[in-house]
């Protein structure tokens, strides 16, 4: 096995920052320890990586990802092959992609198709939550067999009807079955029958635009679902994880929820920390719908944002991830012109969520160690990936970055500028990051280093995920 060493690096973790060194050995990391002393004791390290002035960081873990999602007739534009390779450049070493299940498709059949389009194509390691668009008897039981395979966390939407909206009553029948194999529920929750009649209305009116989609999906429509969410939860006994908040009058509800000791977490994503209603999906003409996603993004007016970045560092946000689900404007979200209910819901992040994060520590929003918590750490406890994935610790995959607080990142698609996913436009264009991801390690091996993407296709395994370390 060849050994390397990182060297002279502040090694930073979600409880702690110190000048350490670590070494891999293989696919593993076998050591941390004092900075230079496996230089002293003179091992012979096959590669010496120089960290001297940087963070080191356990690769991150983006737990909501969408590679070639069909979606409204099309279907996400990254590839497993294009989406993790993009992720690598941003720091992210696994990701959490799902496979979907609509009405009429047995769980399995999906489940097969999903490894098929992963297999053998990512950069960096991967795993699958499993969308049921359909519970019945079948998809029931196939939830009690999917948690032996490493699939153990079930997205179910209070969203879309006729499309994946499951019914109250389908929606405790899941939460019961979740509560007894250990499974964890998550919830996009949207009102999406009081949604489906704004958006007639509005389209009746002639209120076509991309803003629409916003304002056809107001905050309340998503405290109401949460709401629904958590007193079904507690009801059945299910762990509930809420993906991509947006709203914080849901967040409340979620916080009050978690103080009474229920066991519900919040996901947001960094379109709800950066991104809003007025300036982004109310861009002029049809701009707006580079930014169509749901939950939407939310009006600056109402004040979300402070309340977002709060609730991450009161810890009632528990995971930062991306809900990754690009599409681009030219053939797919132009599908959308003239109606806005026929755009892709969607938008690229993968590449740049480490980066978009510890913009907020430089902001002096979240601390460092926060930074590494929500983006690395807890993801992978709450998915049941800790202790390979979220840490460097000898034992761990040798999942690592080597982050340069000195260096700076251009995001978009402009010169200078970097974007890697399969996209027609930068849902980020313009955005300036203080820090630069350097290098990163995949199981051992360098993917990016100064001279850029160095892995190959394939290099990404699929991971076995246990049950959720956040439970009892
Ligand atoms: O707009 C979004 N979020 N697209 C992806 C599908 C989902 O609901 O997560
Ligand atoms: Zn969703
Ligand atoms: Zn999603």
């Amino acid at each position: 096995m060849s050994l390397t060493l990182i060297t002279g690096g502040t090694v930073v973790s979600s409880t702690g920052s110190s000048l350490q060194d670590v070494l891999i050995d293989g696919e593993t990391i076998a050591a941390v320890i004092a900075p230079g002393a496996a230089l002293l004791g003179s091992v012979a390290a096959d590669t010496i990586i120089d960290a001297t002035g940087k963070y080191v960081i356990p690769g991150g873990v983006d737990a909501h990802t969408h590679m070639e999602m069909p979606f409204g007739g099309t279907e996400a534009s990254d590839t497993f092959e294009t989406g993790t390779r993009a992720a690598a450049w941003g720091g992210t070493t696994t990701i959490i992609d799902f496979a979907v299940q609509t009405f009429g498709q047995r769980v399995q059949d999906v489940l097969a198709l999903w490894h098929e389009k992963a297999g053998g194509n990512c950069a960096i390691d991967y795993a699958f939550h499993q969308i049921i668009g359909d519970v019945d008897d079948e998809s029931l039981k196939a939830m009690d067999e999917l948690i032996g395979e490493g699939i153990t966390s079930f997205k179910l939407f209070m969203a879309y009807p006729g499309v994946f909206l499951s019914s109250d009553g389908q929606i405790v029948r899941a939460m019961q079955t979740a509560a007894g194999n250990g499974g964890v529920i998550m919830m996009h929750a949207e009102n999406g029958s009081a949604i489906d009649v704004l958006v007639q209305q509005a389209i009746e009116r002639g209120d076509t635009d991309p803003i629409f989609h916003g304002r056809t999906r107001p905050w309340q429509t998503e405290q109401e679902a949460t709401h629904r969410a958590i007193m079904l939860a507690d009801m059945t006994g299910a762990p509930l994880y809420v993906v991509h908040v947006s709203a914080k009058q849901a967040l409340a509800r979620i916080a009050e929820a978690r103080n009474t000791g229920q066991n519900v977490f919040a996901e947001t994503c960094p379109q709800y920390l950066y991104l809003s209603l007025e300036e982004n999906l109310g861009a002029p003409g049809f701009e707006g719908a580079k930014w169509v996603c749901s939950t939407p993004l939310r009006s600056r007016d109402e004040g979300h944002q402070d309340e977002l970045w709060k609730y991450i560092r009161t810890g009632d946000i528990t995971n930062i991830s991306t809900d990754h689900c690009p599409f681009c404007m030219k053939g797919q979200k132009e599908m959308g012109i003239g109606n806005f209910s026929k755009i892709p819901n969607g938008m690229g992040t993968v590449e740049h969520r480490m980066d978009l994060l510890y913009q907020g520590v430089v902001d002096g929003r979240i601390s460092l160690e926060k930074w590494v918590e929500v983006c690395c750490t807890a993801p992978a406890r709450m998915f049941g990936l800790y202790g390979r994935k979220g840490v460097i610790a000898a034992g761990a995959d040798a999942d690592v970055v080597i982050y340069d607080p000195n260096g700076h990142t251009s995001i978009g698609m402009g010169e200078g500028r970097t974007n890697h996913m399969n996209i027609d436009y930068s849902a980020w264009e313009g955005y300036e990051i203080d820090g630069h991801v350097d290098v990163v390690v995949s199981r051992g091996k360098v993917i990016v280093d100064s001279s850029g993407y160095v892995g190959a296709k394939g290099d990404g395994r699929f991971v076995k995920r246990g049950l959720s370390q956040n439970l009892l």
